[in-house]
């Protein structure tokens, strides 16, 4: 098996996007558009990754900063995508194996047609083998450009279309998979003949095929997959489709998901088996849910939050990082934020933690059993001993706590 390494080309300002911020770092389902182009590379294999970063550079090294297999590659001036390909000449130019190239403003795609893709290309042992996908309305994308046999001869860009080739459904995606010598043999040549001046990659194939070399294409490639995002609109329309992938993944994982349109869940959490997940349940960041779990109507779980089996957690509930052990109850209106709370306890209708004094965050200690009657705040720091008592209304904070002194916390009352 051939050697694989991988260019994300990541460096565009996207004036579309109308944005300070870097494009690939917008959020889908709570990652940046760039976690997931990194990860379908990794799922197949590519050894080393080279992301090529231009525009807000500095923010997208920090936020990926850490992984070992990235190799972070300047491109200076938005020139276009066979330029950005050009800036990765250095460290790749000697290397004999197969190159794939993606953008990171894709973020649907997925591995397993980027397998279909590899394996299609190994099979006929071509040059380069793209993907390409047939979309209803075809408009800002790259249009596949075939001769009477069906053979491919280029991709032209929307901007240099002729009206015929403006009618062309079947577009550039954007995914390819090159032998790395015959890529930067034809990227050196491509010249900015084009409206927009600029060096495009989709040129560089039209020169591949040129020259004789073997060119093929994988063509059933789902229409969302193809989707590049240059807008918010855009964004938000690919969002729409990997929630729609999250909670397919997770109601195969035995999870229930009572009415998928009006429910979001973050890209990173996961959820136990035998969950149920009422309506207008918004689930965000790092978050994990137990088995035999009740979540929602209306409920908040916010990032850093654990919760164990068998916890219900009813209307307008927030929980913000914290553990909720098994078999706690929290049903209606409650905050329960930087908290630990143990064993079946019952949180009672609107109490909360009050968790910021004003100048910092505080933690609230919870113990096994306890009851938390409606409408108790917990000022942080406290805690609570298993089998506390707390009347309904209380203000509770650790003084009055200690002043109770010990034998008599199981019951905090006013
Ligand atoms: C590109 C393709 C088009 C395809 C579409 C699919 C070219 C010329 N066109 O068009 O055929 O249908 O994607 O979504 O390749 N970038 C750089 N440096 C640059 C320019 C771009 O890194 O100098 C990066 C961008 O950040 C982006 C990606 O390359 O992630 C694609 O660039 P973009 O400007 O979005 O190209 P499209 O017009 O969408
Ligand atoms: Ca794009």
């Amino acid at each position: 098996m051939a050697q694989r390494a991988a260019i994300i080309l990541a460096a565009g300002v996207s004036s579309r996007m109308n944005t300070q911020m870097a494009k690939v770092l917008h959020e889908v389902c709570g990652r940046p558009m760039l976690g997931y182009v990194l990860d379908a590379c990794r799922d197949v294999g590519a050894g080393k990754i080279y992301a090529v970063v231009g525009f807000g550079s500095e923010q997208v090294k920090e936020w990926f900063g850490d992984a070992e297999d990235i190799v972070w590659v300047t491109q200076d001036q938005q020139r276009g995508t066979a330029h950005a390909v050009m800036c990765c000449r250095e460290y790749l130019k000697d290397f004999d194996g197969e190159t794939l190239v993606l953008c990171g403003d894709g973020p649907l795609i997925r591995a397993k047609t980027l397998k279909t893709l590899i394996e299609k290309h190994e099979a006929e042992q071509a040059a380069a083998t793209l993907a390409t996908a047939v979309l209803d309305d075809p408009a800002g994308y790259g249009r596949i450009i075939r001769d009477v046999y069906g053979n491919i001869q280029g991709i032209v860009e929307d901007s240099d279309c002729s009206r015929e080739q403006w009618l062309i459904r079947e577009v550039n995606p954007s995914y390819y998979l090159f032998n790395n010598r015959i890529l930067f043999e034809a990227v050196e040549k491509v010249r900015p003949d084009n409206v927009k001046k600029e060096f495009y990659l989709t040129d560089a194939l039209s020169l591949i095929i040129a020259t004789g070399h073997k060119v093929v294409a994988i063509t059933a490639v789902r229409p969302e997959e193809a989707m590049g995002v240059n807008s918010r609109r855009q964004l938000s329309v690919a969002s729409k489709i990997m929630q729609a992938r999250i909670q397919r993944q997770l109601m195969a994982n035995g999870v229930t998901i009572v009415d998928p349109d009006n429910t979001w869940i973050d890209a990173r959490a996961r959820i136990g088996q035998d969950t149920v997940i009422e309506p207008f349940t918004y689930i965000h960041g790092e978050v994990t849910i137990g088995s035999g779990c009740r979540i929602g109507p209306f409920a908040f779980v916010r990032h850093g939050t654990v919760i164990e089996d068998d916890v219900v957690l009813g209307v307008f509930t927030e929980v913000k990082n914290s553990t909720l052990a098994e078999g706690v109850r929290a049903r209606h209106h409650s905050y329960l934020g930087d908290a630990m709370i143990g064993r079946h306890v019952d949180v009672g209708a609107g109490s909360i933690t009050a968790n910021f004094d004003g100048v910092k965050v505080n933690r609230t200690k919870v113990g096994d059993d306890c009851y938390i009657g409606s409408g108790a705040i917990l000022i942080a720091p406290l805690e609570l001993k298993d089998g506390s008592h707390i009347g309904a209304g209380t203000v509770v904070s650790q003084r009055n706590v200690n002043e109770l002194g010990e034998g008599t916390e199981k019951d905090v009352s006013k």
